[in-house]
């Protein structure tokens, strides 16, 4: 199964995280409160990172074809964002992003812009003809990033996950 090991663009590098990146998935994972509070409804736990290398796209499904990529600023060590992923969820030929998260200094510089549009060209010169992904309703920076990077709405639907109950928007984006 094809998945991604590396991305890269003119603001970022990106290699896939192995179990020695957990301390510092972990600490990156840590200055994100605001997005765990706003999502789970908690701040993240001391094993948020293990929490995301064993995550599967969604609640309840298994990480089966699952890319885990550590994100950089070009020339620089530190990670400053997180990128998840799975090849052929929820069918075959589309590419699910089941987290994009950066360290709040990180933020609104045009590295997300970057990496989504980096990522869709991998996707859809490994085959994929479709991007998927769920945003809730109440992260509106989220879900203004998503349509601006030109993803549309799919459904919605109420669901609990970790500590709040929120309305989920499915995303679609076509390569
Ligand atoms: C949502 C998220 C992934 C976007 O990544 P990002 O790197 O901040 O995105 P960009 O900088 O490319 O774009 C974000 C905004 O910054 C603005 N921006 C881009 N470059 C900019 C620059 N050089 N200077 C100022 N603003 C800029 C863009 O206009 C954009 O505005 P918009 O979202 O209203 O369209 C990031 O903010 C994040 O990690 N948020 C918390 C986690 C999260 O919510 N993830 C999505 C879950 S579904």
């Amino acid at each position: 199964m094809m998945h991604l090991t590396t991305l890269a663009g003119t603001l970022f590098t990106a290699h896939e995280l192995t179990s020695d990146d957990g301390p510092a998935l972990q600490a990156l994972l840590e200055e994100c409160v605001d997005y765990h509070e706003l999502v789970l409804g908690h701040p993240p736990g001391p094993a948020e990172a293990q929490a995301v290398f064993y995550a599967g796209p969604e609640a309840g499904s298994s990480p089966d074809n699952k890319m885990l990529l550590g994100i950089a600023l070009k020339d620089s060590a530190p990670l400053v964002g997180v990128l998840d992923a799975f090849v052929d969820y929820p069918e075959r030929g589309v590419w699910y992003i089941g987290l994009l998260l950066f360290s709040p200094t990180a933020r609104n510089a045009g590295i997300g812009r970057e990496v989504v549009e980096r990522f869709a060209l991998a996707a859809a010169a490994n085959g994929a003809r479709e991007l998927q992904l769920n945003v809730v309703e109440q992260n509106e920076p989220g879900l203004r990033f998503w349509k601006r990077c030109g993803f549309v709405e799919m459904r919605r639907w109420r669901q609990w996950l970790g500590a709040r109950e929120s309305l989920f928007i499915r995303l679609r984006r076509s390569l």
